[in-house]
């Protein structure tokens, strides 16, 4: 992957800013008796007003701004018309798309407390931390994979492997690939301008994941909880985090 000059990096900027408005206002609106498809419409206007367009829409057949999974389901799940139960467990995956630039991040939530549930999502938010610090110029894509997966593997959570993060950019999914796991020192060099999607896509039991019946959907196998976190980061000597504002809280 090349490195982004500053005028691309300025494109890439605002799409990331506008994707972190919209997603703190989707994750607003996950509630108890909220469907995906009625976040969706709420994610889908906010881009628009912001003057952004669906990243999403670049990827054939799928026709929603997000993708919307709770519980066991861990990615790629399209917006249903679901009520959202209390003791949920949302993730809501967003890109955005401005001037043709596109960025893309992820999110999970818990409806109610339970401190279990709880634990996990802080770990998944730790190693997207933990793999964001690595994103630095002379280091490489295994630095990046191996401190998630320290992380995750090291409270006893799964990394799912067959789902990776990714280069973004001028597309949704560029090269190089970022997996979740994997070793030090190895891998592509990182060199400052590089525009990364981050991505920590874990599971409490088995990472074991299979197809749903409606062709988009992965879940768990073993049926565990699934979770998901994602940013798009600028490498440099202090990664820029493009996606993440106030991160939601
Ligand atoms: N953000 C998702 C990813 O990087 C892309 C979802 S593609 C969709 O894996 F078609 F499922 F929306
Ligand atoms: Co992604």
């Amino acid at each position: 992957m090349k490195s982004k000059n500053q005028y691309e990096l300025s494109l890439m900027r605002k799409s990331g800013d506008i994707l972190s408005k919209v997603l703190k206002l989707a994750l607003e609106s996950i509630k108890i008796g909220a469907t995906g498809i009625e976040v969706d419409g709420i994610a889908t206007e906010e881009i628009y007003k912001l003057g952004g367009d669906l990243s999403y829409k670049t990827v054939p057949g799928y026709k929603f701004a997000t993708c919307i999974t709770v519980n066991d389901e861990v990615v790629h799940g399209i917006p249903t018309s679901r009520k959202f139960e209390n003791g949920n467990l949302v993730s809501i995956d967003l890109a955005v798309m401005y001037k043709g630039w596109h960025t893309d991040a992820a999110w999970s939530i818990l409806i109610g407390k339970d401190t279990e549930k709880e634990k996990f999502l802080k770990v998944g938010q730790e190693a997207l931390w933990d793999g964001i610090a690595q994103a630095t110029p002379g280091n490489r894509v295994g630095d990046i994979s191996n401190a998630i997966q320290t992380k995750v593997e090291g409270v006893g959570y799964q990394v799912v492997r067959s789902l990776v993060g990714h280069g973004v950019g001028r597309s949704l999914h560029e090269e190089p690939e970022i997996p979740g796991f994997g070793q030090k020192n190895t891998g592509m060099i990182l060199t400052t301008g590089m525009s990364l999607a981050i991505e920590i896509i874990y599971a409490k039991g088995s990472s074991d994941v299979i197809l749903d019946k409606d062709g988009w959907t992965f879940k768990t196998a073993d049926g565990s909880w699934g979770g998901l976190f994602e940013m798009t980061v600028i490498v440099d000597k202090k990664p820029e985090v493009l996606t993440c504002p106030q991160c939601f809280a």
